[in-house]
């Protein structure tokens, strides 16, 4: 009698625990923040601590748990860690592996970042906020220092548990990269550090690999993955190691072609990757170039992939130079900001990006988050709880926002315009790449039905809708447009107070000041020039 009690409670749970598993419909809704553990938070909350760009700077699980306030309120709806495993502690010519990715024994956790509980508490503590938890992976390779003699001396005696040369690919080092045969089964980089490249087509290699996933991800109660270098592993591989895994997993296919990419999916390899197609050409859109070619690659991922929805819409990561590296301009920073959140797909924004943080390639775009502050009033993170907080209530509001592929409605070398989710949860947004210093005029834009009140989230201001369900964008100084309906802005916590939309006001000297024109009521600036009026 009992014993059936507990199996039908058993029952149930297990389909609880269905609903709730982290599938990859479960993460089109989630909103993912990037984290490197050494970067973001010390255990003793330090915000002066040194930070030495190519060393261990002492953040930790602990400290990130501490620090969870700063993610949820910024309206995330998940965490992405850098790797958990036990790393090399070989001096190497190339630093220390701070970033995690350089394994050693992928049954031990990382003592550098904290205790096997804490990584518990950690997903007990985000479980308990409904945020998602994803683990970065490495499958590739194993690492060990060297002494730069090629072909690297491995004493593969220290890995755990590939202990020796038969569970790897005999040294070669990649040097044809449209090659598969000789990116997947080569070794990537051996410079201060052999990355050992597992032998993954090997059956021993995939029972251990898949029998270990299935483990971690009980163990610490993982809701997705980050496979690293995804592409650099065979085909085969990946799979069957997602399925084992059970949860979602988003595969670093690093490659700015279609079919290439694509392919990942319409294969059935990997449920999501993160969305290196648009990631070239919105960089290069915001640095001189068109928006158009971000539409046209929008269009080409749309028919080329299977499920355009489960790609993580990115500008920044811990590989990639950060934006304001390459264009210092607040108002580019924020129309990435708005495209990355509203965009199609699974947003991920990698820390210290909401600071505006500005550091160049590896390792000098992993700047520790403490240096800022956690600052919350800082520009770009009001904005991302705003375009969260937006995002996180259109899905509130219909379980098919995050599910419908978004309508573009103008696209040209300077604007990209889109609508997304069903009537009464849509979000228009506009993007541009004028900067900081763009002109002041109008446009007129759809999206909407005939006389609807409407809010543009990022000024905070009202507008109506015209017969044709047009409203008219007043642009200037390149800030990005946000809109929603009022009637979705009920209890959305997204703009506390309004003033109605009107003409901005421009100097002719070209740099634009945006007066916030309330009510129709003009402002102009006195500076000594001509003060133009542009609608
Ligand atoms: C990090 O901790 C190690 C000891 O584990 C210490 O030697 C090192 O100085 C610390 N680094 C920083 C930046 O605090
Ligand atoms: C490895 O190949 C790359 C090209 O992919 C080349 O730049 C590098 O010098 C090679 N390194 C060694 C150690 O052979
Ligand atoms: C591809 O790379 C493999 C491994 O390095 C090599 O054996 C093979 O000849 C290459 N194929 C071509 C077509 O170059
Ligand atoms: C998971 O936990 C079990 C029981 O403590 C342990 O035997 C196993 O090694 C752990 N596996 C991983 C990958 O952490
Ligand atoms: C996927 O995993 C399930 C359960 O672990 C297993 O029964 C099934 O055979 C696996 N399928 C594939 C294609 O590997
Ligand atoms: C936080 O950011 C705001 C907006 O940029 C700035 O005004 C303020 O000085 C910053 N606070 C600190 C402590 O740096
Ligand atoms: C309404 O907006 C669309 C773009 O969304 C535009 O093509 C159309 O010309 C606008 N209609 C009017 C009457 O301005």
């Amino acid at each position: 009698m009992r014993a059936s009690v507990l199996n039908v409670a058993a029952a149930a749970m297990a389909l609880t625990g269905l609903c709730e598993a982290a599938d990859v419909e479960a993460w089109k809704s989630r909103s993912i923040y990037q984290v490197m553990i050494d970067r973001f938070a010390r255990t003793d909350g330090s915000t002066t601590a040194e930070c030495e760009a190519y060393l261990f700077c002492n953040g930790s699980w602990t400290g990130l748990i501490n620090k969870l306030d700063y993610i949820q309120d910024m309206g995330f709806t998940a965490v992405q860690i850098s790797p958990v495993v036990k790393n090399t502690e070989d001096d190497t010519s190339v630093g220390e592996p701070y970033h995690g990715y350089w394994t050693e024994d992928i049954y031990e956790v990382n003592h550098h970042f904290g205790t096997a509980d804490d990584l518990k508490n950690l997903a007990a503590e985000l479980h308990k906020r409904d945020m998602f938890l994803m683990v970065d992976v490495v499958v590739n390779n194993f690492a060990q220092g060297f002494d730069n003699k090629i072909p690297p001396k491995v004493d593969y005696s220290k890995f755990v548990p590939f202990n020796n040369e038969d569970y790897f690919h005999p040294y070669c080092n990649v040097t044809e990269w449209e090659n598969a045969t000789n990116y997947q089964d080569c070794w990537l980089y051996p410079y201060g550090v052999a990355l050992a490249d597992l032998d993954t087509e090997s059956p021993k290699v995939v029972n251990v690999f898949n029998k270990w996933i299935k483990e971690l991800v009980s163990n610490y109660s993982i809701d997705g993955l980050r496979i690293d270098a995804a592409k650099h592993v065979n085909d085969a591989f990946l799979p069957s190691f997602v399925n084992a895994s059970g949860v979602f997993a988003f595969g670093e296919v690093l490659t700015g072609v279609t079919e290439d990419m694509c392919r990942y999916q319409t294969m059935n390899l990997l449920p999501g990757m993160p969305n290196y197609l648009d990631y070239y050409p919105l960089n290069a859109a915001f640095n001189g170039g068109s928006l158009i070619d971000v539409e046209n690659m929008r269009k080409e991922a749309r028919t080329g992939c299977t499920d355009p929805l489960a790609l993580g819409s990115f500008i920044e990561n811990h590989d990639m130079p950060r934006f304001a590296a390459v264009n210092p301009d607040m108002a580019l920073a924020k129309n990435a900001m708005t495209y990355v959140l509203l965009n199609d797909g699974i947003p991920t924004v990698y820390q210290g990006q909401e600071q505006h943080f500005s550091g160049n390639s590896t390792p000098f775009n992993r700047e520790p988050l403490w240096q800022s502050g956690y600052n919350t009033s800082a520009e770009l993170y009001v904005l991302a709880q705003k375009l969260n907080r937006a995002r996180n209530n259109a899905i509130k509001l219909s379980d098919l926002y995050a599910t419908t592929p978004s309508d573009t409605l103008w696209a040209d070398v300077n604007h990209l315009c889109t609508k997304k989710g069903p009537w009464g949860s849509q979000i228009v947004f506009c993007v541009n790449n004028k900067a900081s210093n763009g002109d002041a005029y109008s446009v007129s834009i759809g999206g909407f039905q005939p006389s609807d009140s409407v809010v543009e989230l990022v000024s905070c201001t009202t507008a109506t809708a015209d017969a044709t369900g047009n409203i008219t964008m007043y642009m200037g100084a390149g800030e990005p447009k946000v809109y929603i309906t009022a009637s979705a802005m009920q209890g959305a916590d997204l703009c506390p107070q309004t003033t109605v939309d009107g003409p901005k006001t421009v100097t002719k000297s070209g740099a634009a000041s945006v007066m916030g024109a309330a009510g129709g009521v003009l402002m102009t600036v006195v500076v000594g020039v001509a003060t133009v009026l542009l609608v």
